[in-house]
């Protein structure tokens, strides 16, 4: 970790939390950027955009926090089933972001790597995705996954897909093996947006026995101190793995 990191770490505001109430992995179901839009009287892109400058600093507070993992629900298979307006502003947004925001990753010392079909996003995304992945794969302080073009039995239904074409048992362990990021650990939390419950085809395999957390904010309205409340929440949990 550089001193700057270290600095940084020292300004976790969540005094209280230590190791074992640590989550090791959290994700998060970024949901509401529409209705944000809709309720200020805005075209739903705007709710994107405002949603991406809250993902940015949620990001950077999470990195200055104990947690190593973050997976990032940014946009599904299902996804695509929307406008095409709205799909291409989305597009917009995420190639626009990615490269633009490497000095921003290294800087907070973030590892980026992609959860997704890399077979239906362009060319630009595909190939900024495998430049971002490069350039900060030395970063130690915080994973950040992002669930591009992502939907969850897709991705277990490739694992088994490249079990079979490798000759290999169907175990659950050479099914975690063969996930899109299987050094991941499992999920611990899961917190969703928006006041929808339900998953939304997000990690079903990695977050066998994670904890949930919803929260009625929409995701632009969503603050560091919203984040914090959650830990504060989730280090209540009992959390006792069906033993
Ligand atoms: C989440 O916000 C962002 C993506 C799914 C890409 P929504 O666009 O789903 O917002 P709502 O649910 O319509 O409010
Ligand atoms: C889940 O939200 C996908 C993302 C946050 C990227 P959706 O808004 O697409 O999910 P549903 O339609 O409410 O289930
Ligand atoms: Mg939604």
């Amino acid at each position: 970790m550089d001193s700057s990191a270290r600095k940084r770490k020292k300004f976790w505001r969540f005094k209280t939390l230590n190791s074992s109430i640590t989550p090791n992995h959290v994700g998060i179901i970024m949901d509401g950027n529409g209705r944000w839009a809709e309720r200020n009287g805005l075209h739903r892109t705007k709710g994107h955009a405002s949603g991406l400058k809250v993902t940015k600093a949620i990001v950077a507070h999470v990195a200055r926090s104990p947690i190593q993992n973050l997976s990032l629900y940014t946009f599904s298979t299902e996804n695509w089933t929307r406008t095409q307006e709205e799909v291409g502003a989305l597009m917009d947004l995420i190639a626009t972001h990615l490269k633009a925001q490497i000095p921003f990753y290294n800087d907070y010392g973030i590892r980026i790597v992609h959860s997704g079909s890399k077979l239906r996003l362009t060319h630009r995304i595909t190939d900024d995705l495998a430049q971002i992945e490069e350039m900060t794969a030395n970063n130690r302080h915080l994973t950040l996954n992002l669930l591009i073009d992502y939907s969850s039995q897709e991705e277990i239904t490739r694992a088994m897909q490249r079990l079979i074409e490798q000759h290999l048992p169907i175990t659950q362990e050479n099914i975690e093996r063969n996930l899109d990021q299987p050094s991941l650990p499992k999920i611990d939390c899961v917190i969703r947006t928006a006041g929808e419950k339900r998953l939304s085809n997000f990690m079903l395999w990695q977050s066998a026995y994670a904890e949930f957390i919803y929260t009625d904010t929409l995701w632009p309205d969503f603050t560091a101190l919203d984040f914090d409340q959650a830990m504060e929440e989730y280090s209540h949990r009992h959390r006792t793995f069906g033993g």
